[in-house]
């Protein structure tokens, strides 16, 4: 994770750069893209919105630009109501999925556009289009069209535009979706060094939660227009609210079952494959329909029968997902439900039991699992 909230960062004063306050937008008297959504942006901050096809993702984005007027709510920048502001008179810049570079123009000419049109003087342009195309190191290139650049190149020379005006919020809606994967990975970072260099305030749209993961200090998990949880990433990915971010967020597991022991230091939850025994306390009561969500990766798959009453189950081998680095096993236990479990490849030998129609048993400690009630 880009920007692990550790000690310094939580005790250091935070500031809030902008506000939401109950923000809605309604299409045509009908379509709720953006339903009551209220959050904060701290100064220097890069804050996720991750969430589905159609969740309203960049209809809130557009808002904060003011390229679409609210049905209800306000926004404040530094304190102040920019609700009505026209978007040229905020302090925000866009960066559009597609970077829509003027492909007429050079790398830059086209930082200098924005620049140029708002009448700033020509040495000040100079220095400023040459500060940002060192920045985003593509200062060998200043000549080139944007066809003559590569997908990455390209992609910076769109957020040097975007930061030549000096915004003190950036907004970036999929930023990196036109890069293959392994492009993307590398400009992730790059992308979080620059947005840090400069100190700019970020509000960052995806719907790869990787992605969100890797370049967000703080994630909003959004639905239907409103928002399902707001944390850290390890929050928002260990300590999910509810079933549908647990679902969202990665892989998980979920097992339904009841209550049974509820201690301040233990709860049991009978499932039908299993006995679980979480090892603290949560706030439920016997009888109560739960769900006990547990991540792949979180599972340990042995040949021989684990020797404890909690906490494990049977099955069969009947997929295998070969990733490299790891494997996701997909076993079927003899209720029919199948669960996946996800292990590191610590060898390089090519045979294992772990094989197509193996039996084996998969087991985790009492820590491994999450119950959600909703
Ligand atoms: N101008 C519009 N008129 C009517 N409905 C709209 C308009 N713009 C968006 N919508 C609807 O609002 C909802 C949210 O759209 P939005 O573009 O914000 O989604 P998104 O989260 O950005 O999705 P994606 O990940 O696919 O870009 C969708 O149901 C969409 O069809
Ligand atoms: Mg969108």
């Amino acid at each position: 994770m880009a920007t692990a909230p550790n000690d310094e960062k939580q005790s250091a004063p935070k500031e809030v750069l902008l506000r939401v306050d109950s923000l809605s937008k309604i299409y045509d008297g009908a379509v709720k893209a953006v339903d009551d959504v209220s959050l904060t942006v701290n100064r220097g901050e890069i804050f996720g919105l991750l969430g589905g096809s159609g969740c309203g993702k960049s209809t809130l984005l557009r808002m904060l630009a003011g390229f679409e007027t609210p049905t209800k709510g306000k926004i404040f920048l530094e304190g102040q109501d920019i609700t009505n502001l026209p978007p040229h008179q905020r302090p925000i810049n866009m960066m559009f999925q597609s970077y829509a570079l003027f492909p007429h123009l050079s790398v830059w000419e086209n930082i200098a556009f924005g620049l140029k049109r708002d009448g700033m003087p020509k040495d000040e342009i100079a220095e400023r289009v040459d500060k940002m195309l060192s920045l985003v190191q593509l200062g060998k290139y200043p000549k080139r069209k944007p066809h003559q650049l590569s997908g990455g190149q390209q992609q910076r020379v769109a957020l040097a535009r975007s930061l030549a005006k000096r915004p003190k919020l950036l907004l970036l809606d999929e930023p990196l979706g036109a890069l293959d994967k392994k492009l993307r990975e590398t400009t992730q970072l790059e992308l979080v060094n620059i947005i840090e260099e400069v100190g700019v305030t970020c509000v960052l749209v995806t719907h790869d939660q990787e992605e969100a993961m890797t370049m967000a200090s703080r994630i909003a998990v959004m639905s239907e227009g409103y928002f399902l949880q707001v944390g850290f990433p390890e929050e928002v990915y260990e300590i999910p609210n509810s079933r549908q971010v647990a679902d969202f967020i990665g892989n998980v597991n979920m097992f339904e079952g009841v209550i049974d022991e509820d201690e301040p230091d233990h709860v049991t939850v009978n499932c039908e494959d299993c006995i679980q025994y979480v090892g603290h306390g949560i706030s439920c009561s016997p009888g109560q329909l739960v769900s006990v969500a547990i991540r792949p990766e979180k599972i340990l798959l042995s040949q021989t029968k684990p020797d404890d009453k909690y906490n494990w189950v049977e099955g069969e081998i009947i997929e295998i997902v070969y990733f490299g680095a790891n494997s996701t096993y997909h076993l079927k236990l003899t209720s029919g439900k199948v669960i996946k479990v996800q292990e590191i490849n610590t060898t390089r030998e090519l045979t294992c039991w772990r094989t197509w129609g193996a039996k084996a048993y998969a087991h985790w400690n009492d820590m491994a699992m999450i119950v959600l009630t909703q």
